[in-house]
């Protein structure tokens, strides 16, 4: 290409800047564009939340720029969560402290259910009979009964949207990687290695109701480390095979944290796939290191790995965004079809070597507004070709403009006003909470767990978790 010549570095990083700063002045990652916000719903979603605790109120801080919802509601047990909530959200919501009473508000057409794990299924099987519309946080839920009974219920109302909080599902960076393995440019996607470590893990807060304020360390209310980290991983690795997990095998332990919590702290899982597919999930609290993405990012990421490349992925967050890394396999086997075209078999290889061929150099996973269209202005085009360099020469590396936290909740409001279907959706949401239940009793047993299993398991019926018992008044 003559531009490609004439374009110097100096060049390309003004462009790109210049490109970059109008992205950002246009969508500003975390916040609506202005254009979007000036057709403010004057049909927005009326919605209540109940938990407005860590997540709720992250929740509640993105909800605040997107004017397709209008919270009307809180629920919390405790007046602190309430208050934050009321904060970040502002406005007037009514103040609720049992969840009943926030559901029978006709007012409420849609409610987030961001309570602790153990509270997914009663919240969300009352707020669909209730008739609202659900997004509920991952896990979706959390006994092998309340699979069957989110099932046949939430089949049973059609017309109620059920939205399940795994977020990657709507972020721009893994829909181009899952693109790019439709494009078979990652040949046969075989493996997956996933880790979420941290260093240290969890800490026990020292706190009045210690046991309900740290929920996540106890098994009552929690699927510990599975639940909580992996459950985000697992549906990755799904998404990026294609196909949902045979049978599951692990080893388990509490090792390094021991303050009264009763969930493990050290796990490793091998997932089997069909067509020895696998994921090897990780879960550790003595290392925070990350050895994808060149190490550049701490704690959790994903390896997918094909014949003829590999991906290198990890989500963002308010702070960090996304980065997505191509590596192409550095001498692929031919394929069939390669072999058709040229007539030769498989070249012959020793079988010991002394060195391993070098690695190919990391490829940033391009996103679909860097993708040239043809239909580019000149401007448009320079700069889509500025930022390819820039990224081709490590100085820059293509972001999402928005964080997929906006765009899971846009997303939610669009379905629930246009009867549409979410991306993370029932089936979605309990394949994930069936890989995390089934992790759970592989390392608890210490057998590999097939799947299969889940069609008895829990068909007794749900029984619903009671709701913990309101906060004792302090005295004094
Ligand atoms: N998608 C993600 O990336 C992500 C990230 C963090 C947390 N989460 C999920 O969000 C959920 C909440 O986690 P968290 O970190 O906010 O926990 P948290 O303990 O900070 O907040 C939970 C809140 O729920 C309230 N609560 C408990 N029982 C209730 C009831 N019966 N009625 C009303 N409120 C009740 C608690 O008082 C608390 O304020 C969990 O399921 C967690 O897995 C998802």
């Amino acid at each position: 290409m003559a531009e490609k010549k004439e374009l110097t570095r100096r060049d390309a990083v003004k462009v790109a800047g210049a490109a970059t700063l109008a992205g950002v002045a246009a969508t500003q990652f975390g916040k609506a564009p202005a254009i979007l916000k000036a057709r403010a719903a004057t049909n927005a979603v009326n919605y209540g939340m109940v938990g407005t605790g860590s997540r709720g109120t992250y929740l509640l801080k993105h909800l605040k720029g997107i004017d397709t919802g209008n919270c009307v509601a809180i629920c919390d047990l405790t007046d602190d969560a309430l208050g934050k909530a009321q904060q970040t959200i502002g406005g007037n919501p009514k103040r609720y402290k049992d969840y009943r009473e926030l559901l029978a508000d006709k007012n409420v057409e849609a409610v987030f259910v961001t309570t602790p794990l153990f509270m997914h299924f009663p919240v969300t099987k009352d707020a669909l009979d209730a008739g609202k519309h659900v997004f509920c946080e991952k896990s979706l839920v959390f006994k092998p009964e309340e699979v069957h009974a989110l099932r046949a219920l939430a089949t049973s109302k059609p017309k109620q949207v059920l939205q399940t909080g795994l977020q990657r599902r709507y972020s721009a960076m893994y829909q181009a990687a899952r693109q790019m393995i439709e494009k078979g440019m990652l040949g046969e996607v075989t493996y997956v290695q996933a880790q979420w470590h941290r260093n240290p893990g969890w800490k026990m807060k020292d706190v009045p109701n210690k046991k309900m304020a740290n929920w996540r360390l106890f098994r009552e209310y929690s699927g510990g480390l599975v639940a909580e980290l992996a459950s985000h991983q697992i549906d990755v690795a799904d998404r990026m095979l294609g196909m949902t997990p045979e049978a599951v095998m692990g080893l388990g332990s509490q090792d390094f944290m021991h303050d009264g919590r009763d969930i493990l702290d050290n796990v490793q899982l091998i997932y089997k796939y069909p067509k020895g597919r696998r994921l090897v999930w990780t879960g550790i609290p003595t290392s925070s290191h990350w050895a994808g993405v060149g190490g550049a990012r701490t704690e959790m990421g994903e390896i997918i790995c094909g014949t003829k490349g590999a991906i290198h992925i990890t989500i963002g967050d308010d702070n960090n965004k996304p980065i997505g890394m191509w590596f192409r396999e550095p001498t692929p086997p031919p394929t069939a079809a390669d072999a058709k075209k040229t007539g030769k078999k498989e070249a012959f290889k020793a079988g010991a070597t002394m060195v391993a061929s070098a690695g190919s150099r990391p490829l940033p996973i391009l996103l679909s507004k860097d993708l040239m269209t043809g239909q580019e202005s000149f401007l448009e085009k320079e700069m889509k070709f500025a930022r390819m360099w820039l990224y081709q020469k490590g100085i820059l590396v293509p972001e999402e403009d928005r964080n997929p936290v906006d765009i899971e909740l846009e997303s939610f409001f669009r379905d629930v006003r246009t009867s549409g279907h979410p991306l993370a959706d029932l089936e979605v949401g309990l394949q994930d909470s069936i890989a995390v239940i089934l992790s759970n009793i592989a390392l608890d047993e210490g057998r590999t767990v097939y799947f299969n299993e889940m069609e008895k398991l829990g068909k007794g019926g749900a029984t619903p978790a009671k709701p913990a018992a309101k906060p004792a008044v302090k005295k004094g």
